[in-house]
This record gives C-alpha cells, structure tokens and sequence, in this order.
C-alpha cells in the first residue's frame, strides 16, 4: 500500500501550505503559486494552497487517465471493498476532518462532523453498488442475442464549491469511482483542505494511485482548464448560475456530459392546518442552518394568511434562540465563508428595506461574534411579495422572507413563480392537499411535513435554473455510466 507524507503542522497552529495531490503523491504547482486560505471566523489568513493552473490539470489528468486503467483492472468486489475502507478511515478521522473543515468554512464542528459522516457515508452506500452494477438483455428477434453494459466515461472532473466541501466531494467522487471512472477534484479555493485529505486516505485505503486527484486554485484558472482538458470525459459542477452556465458552454464545445447543481430560491409553504410549532422550528433549520449557505435551502416561506401572525411570532421566538460563533466555538451558526459574502449578503438586507419589506429579526452583526469574522445574525424579512428582489435571488446567507397567501392554487403559483426549482416543503394535515401540491411544484425535491431529512439515498437535482442531472442515490449513478449495446447474430 502506498503512504503519502502528510503535510508539515497542523491545521490549528503554523501557516502551512497544501499542495496538489494526484498521481497518488503531493505535487508541487508547476507555476509555484499559491493562494492565501482564510478563517472566516477571524478573518486571518492560516494556510495557503497550491495555485493550480493548466500544466497542473494536464498532469494531474495524465494521472487520472493512469488510475481509469489501474481501477478498471480490478474486480468490481475489490473495487467495491476499497471503497468501504475509504468510508471507514473516513469515519475513524472524523474528528479531524471536522476540525480541519471547520477551519476552513467556518462552519461549527457539529455540522463539520455531519458534513464529514455523510462523505463517508457516500462512499458506504456506493461501495454497495460497485459490484451490482450490470446491463440488460433485450429480447428483438429470435436471431439476435442483444445485451446492454454500462460503462465509465473515464476521467471524470468535479468542480466543488466552498460551502460543504468534503460532502460534495464524497458526493461527485464516491458515484463516478462506483462506476469505474477515475476522478479530478477541484475544491473551491476558500476551501481545500478536506478534499485533498480524502485523495491522501484514498490512497491509504489502497486505491491504485491517480484513482482520486486533487488539483486546488481559482475556479478561472483550474477550474477552466479542467473542463478544457480533451481527456476529461464528464463534468460535474456546483456553485452560481452564472458560472454553471460558462461551465455548461465549454463542456457543450467538447460534446461532453455535465450534470450542473446551481442552488434555489426554494418555497415552504405552511397551510393553515399545519403544525405550526414544527413547521416554525424545521424553517429555522431551512434557512439558518449552515448560514444559510445552502443550495436547497427554504428562503421562501409561504405563509397561509391567516396563520401569518403565529407563524412568525414562533419563527421569531427560534430565530432569538440561535447562537453564533467561531466554527470551533461550536454554537449554532458560523459566519458566512468570506468577506465578499457577508457583504453581498448585507447589500440584500438593504435590497429588502429599500423594496418595502418588514425586516422582523436580525440583518445585523451579532453583538458577541468574534472580531474580524464574517458574521451576520439570522434574519426575517415579513410582508414580502414575490416579486421583490429578496424573494426572486439566491442570498446564501440567513435570510428567509415571508410571503402571504390565501388558497392552494395561489400557493403553487408562487412556489412555481421562480427561475429555481430545487427543494420545496409542503406543511398541511391533509394528505390530499399535500400530493396535490407536491404533483403542482416545478422542484427536484418535495418534503411534506419536515425539510430535507434525508440526503445520500435521496435523488437530488433541479428542475429549471437549479440545473438538470442527479446526485445522490442510484440516480447519481447512471450518470457516470455511458451505456453500450452488444448485437450479436446467430441465426
Ligand atoms: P462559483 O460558482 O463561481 O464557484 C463555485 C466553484 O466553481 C468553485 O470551485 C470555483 O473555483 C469554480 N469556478 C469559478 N469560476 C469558474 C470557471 N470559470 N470555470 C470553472 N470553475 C469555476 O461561486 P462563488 O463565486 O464561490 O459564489 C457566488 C454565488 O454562487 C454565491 O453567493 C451563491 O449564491 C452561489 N453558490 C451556490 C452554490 C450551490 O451550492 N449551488 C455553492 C456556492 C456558491
Ligand atoms: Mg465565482
């Protein structure tokens, strides 16, 4: 088995530097740059990582290309086997790696913790599938033995954003590897370090080296050339519209697949006959949980007119209780993963006053967060309509906006008046109302009476702006498989 060196220092202490990881080593970028990582929680710079560029994808694909070959050498139950061993190191470093997201996203160590136990558990539910992976036989004519097999692209690339990096590395990586692919990784530049912690312990679950890569830098510059490189057979992207969209450009110039998460506006939609107390305790999970930095995050809530009044006066009551802190305080909240963010953030605080809205909670700097981090409290805005800005665009920040209705019908159409389409909840007692709404919603998920409760196994995906292809699940799957057709005549 091969043993990568770690890194010198820990993440805590001195500043240290990551490099590249591919080809089952550490690697030097070629242009010797590097990137300053910050701790959102102080604002101070704590680390550094490689700043990667075309001549680093081109070795680090060379790599993959290797891997592909190595991987697909092996039975599908070794490959299967590997697989569960990443997922249990994974879980047996969990609190390391929590710490060390922690750090880097500002996130507090029990939701780094969460983040870290669903890559692994990722790669457990995958592992599962590595050697049930099969094709058809498709009966056509008594002359012709007809079957099907499904096959991996090749070097698979995943371009990973900074506000759950190790889960939506777990999340690309532990799929296309299930199906036999090899897979390059581009972390956000605010965010590096787990993901190249999960190529090192690939390695140390004794995977064929160039299998998982890592290549980290501006999304410009590696990110670009990783979708350019002609070897690169499929992409999978998360992040802004507007960067999926010149994702989506590049990989339709290579006629290559790419399945594009690209966040939500998502609706919550609370009838008169729901329970109120839940529906007010699961919106603060909707909208507050990780800050807010969420693609599927419940920013729209709905409110049946006549319940508007408790509804909010309980939504309030949870939003006081949320505490805020640096990411190893470990209170409820974090900051926001970067200076740029909290101001955008800030700017759509002033969007909602200026538009009319009620600001009911929050919109400002928590009075005990620490100096020099990215924090805002959560915050409410009341008597929105769906047409103000902070109704239409994604924050990603804590921000939830209450827009009144009266009947069903109206309902749906306000749900469905977004260019998103990613999440959506349902509150109501009726069981009638809640599969005729959940069959009206233009969403790639509906969650009637809770929100988001399940991740790994549940297919995940966007209808309209929000993207198209799935993760998770056996959805996820069959995207990184190109299916062939074997005739044969024996007549
Ligand atoms: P972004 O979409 O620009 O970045 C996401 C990833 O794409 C990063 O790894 C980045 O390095 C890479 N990237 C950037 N430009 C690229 C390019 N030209 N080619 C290839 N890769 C590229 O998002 P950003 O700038 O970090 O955040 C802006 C907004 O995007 C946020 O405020 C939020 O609204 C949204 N966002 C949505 C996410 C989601 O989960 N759907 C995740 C992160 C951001
Ligand atoms: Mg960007």
């Amino acid at each position: 088995m091969t043993q990568a060196p770690r890194p010198a220092g820990t993440p805590n202490e001195n500043p240290r530097r990551l490099d590249h990881f591919y080809g089952g080593q550490w690697r030097k970028p070629k242009a010797g740059q590097y990137i300053d990582v910050i701790d959102p929680s102080s604002g101070r710079v704590f680390s550094s990582c490689a700043r990667g560029d075309a001549a680093d994808i081109a070795a680090a694909v060379q790599s993959g290309q290797e891997g592909f070959h190595a991987w697909r050498a092996l039975q599908p139950v070794e490959r299967a086997r590997k697989m569960a061993r990443l997922s249990a190191l994974i879980e047996a470093r969990s609190e390391e790696l929590a710490r060390m997201e922690s750090l880097d996203t500002g996130k507090p160590l029990k939701v780094a913790l969460g983040d870290v136990l669903t890559c692994a558990r990722y790669f457990e539910f995958f592992s599962g599938v590595a050697d049930k992976l099969h094709g058809e036989v498709i009966p056509a004519t008594n002359e012709h033995f007809m079957y099907s097999v499904r096959e991996p692209y090749g070097v698979t690339g995943h371009i990973i954003p900074w506000n759950g990096p190790i889960t939506q590395a777990g999340r690309g990586a532990a799929p296309a590897l299930c199906a036999g692919n090899s897979a390059i990784l581009k972390p956000a530049e605010q965010t590096p370090a787990t993901t190249l912690e999960l190529a090192l312990m690939a390695m140390e679950a004794g995977f064929p080296a160039g299998v998982l890569n890592v290549i980290t830098g501006y999304g410009p510059e590696a990110g670009r050339a990783l979708v350019d490189h002609p070897d690169v057979r499929r992409i999978s992207f998360t992040g802004s519209v507007q960067t999926g969209r010149a994702v989506l450009h590049q990989a339709a110039d290579r006629i290559i697949p790419a399945t594009v998460e690209l966040g939500g506006k998502s609706p919550f939609i609370v009838f008169e006959d729901a329970d109120i107390s839940r529906a007010a305790q699961l919106a603060r999970k909707a909208f507050v949980f990780n800050s807010g930095q969420i693609c599927s995050a419940g920013t729209r809530l709905l409110v049946q007119r006549n319940v508007v009044d408790k509804f909010t006066k309980q939504l309030v009551e949870e939003l006081r209780k949320v505490s805020i802190g640096a990411g190893i305080e470990d209170k409820d909240i974090g900051p926001v993963i970067s200076c740029e963010q909290l101001n955008r953030v800030r700017e759509y605080v002033d969007i909602g006053n200026r538009e009319g809205a009620i600001l009911a909670f929050g919109g400002g700097r928590p009075d005990l967060a620490p100096q020099g981090g990215y924090f805002i409290q959560p915050t409410l805005f009341t008597q929105v309509n769906n047409q103000m800005r902070i109704a239409r665009e994604e924050i990603f920040g804590p921000v939830g906006v209450i827009i009144p209705f009266d009947t069903e019908e109206e309902a749906v159409a306000i749900a469905n008046d977004s260019e998103y389409g990613l999440a959506s909840a349902i509150w109501t007692s009726d069981i009638a109302r809640a599969h005729r709404c959940a069959n009206g919603l233009q969403a790639g998920q509906v969650y009637i009476n809770d929100y988001q409760p399940i991740g790994v196994e549940a297919p995940f995906g966007g209808y309209k702006n929000s993207g198209y292809g799935r993760e998770k699940g056996l959805a996820a799957l069959h995207d990184y498989t190109q299916l062939k057709t074997v005739i044969t005549y024996h007549g």
